[in-house]
């Protein structure tokens, strides 16, 4: 019965070790927009714009200049490249790393806050000037 016993705590062990870590494929819980509005209006939007334009008070004086975050460049990057890119910054650009600024969290959170910036429906269409006679 011995061995059985100290068969059984190493299965707890076990079970107890592989409970207590996530599994590694598990997916990050997608990020929460109104939790990134803040976190963007606050670093982000100085150049980037509060509605992400590019057009911030320090854009003029980049170079290159921040680029629409809504975009079509910039919107058809997955959520894996503009994390990256927002984690490790963005080479020869004044775009800078925020991994140590902001937990790994709040990165999605700000993404998730800037893919709501695009807004498809009739609404938010202006319609193309008109063409002359
Ligand atoms: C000092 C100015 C500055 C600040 C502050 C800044 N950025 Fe940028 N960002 C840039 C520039 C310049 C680029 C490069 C041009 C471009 O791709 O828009 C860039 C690029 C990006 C891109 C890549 C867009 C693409 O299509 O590849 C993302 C995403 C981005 N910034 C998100 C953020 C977020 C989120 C923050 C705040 C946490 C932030 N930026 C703060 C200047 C800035």
């Amino acid at each position: 019965m011995r061995a059985t016993n100290g068969f059984q705590i190493l299965l707890a062990i076990a079970a107890v070790l592989a409970l207590g870590r996530p599994a590694p494929s598990a997916p990050a819980p997608p990020g929460v927009p109104e939790e990134g509005k803040p976190i963007f209006e606050e670093r982000c939007a100085v150049c980037h714009g509060k509605q992400g334009r590019g057009d911030g008070p320090e854009a003029p004086f980049l170079s290159p200049r921040p680029a629409s975050l809504i975009s079509a460049g910039t919107s058809v990057k997955t959520d894996a490249e503009l994390l990256a890119v927002i984690a490790n910054g963005k080479p020869r650009t004044s775009m800078p790393a925020w991994k140590d600024l902001l937990t790994e969290e709040q990165r999605r959170h700000v993404l998730a806050h800037i893919r709501t910036l695009v807004r498809f429906g009739p609404k938010s269409l202006t319609p193309p000037p008109p063409t002359g006679p």
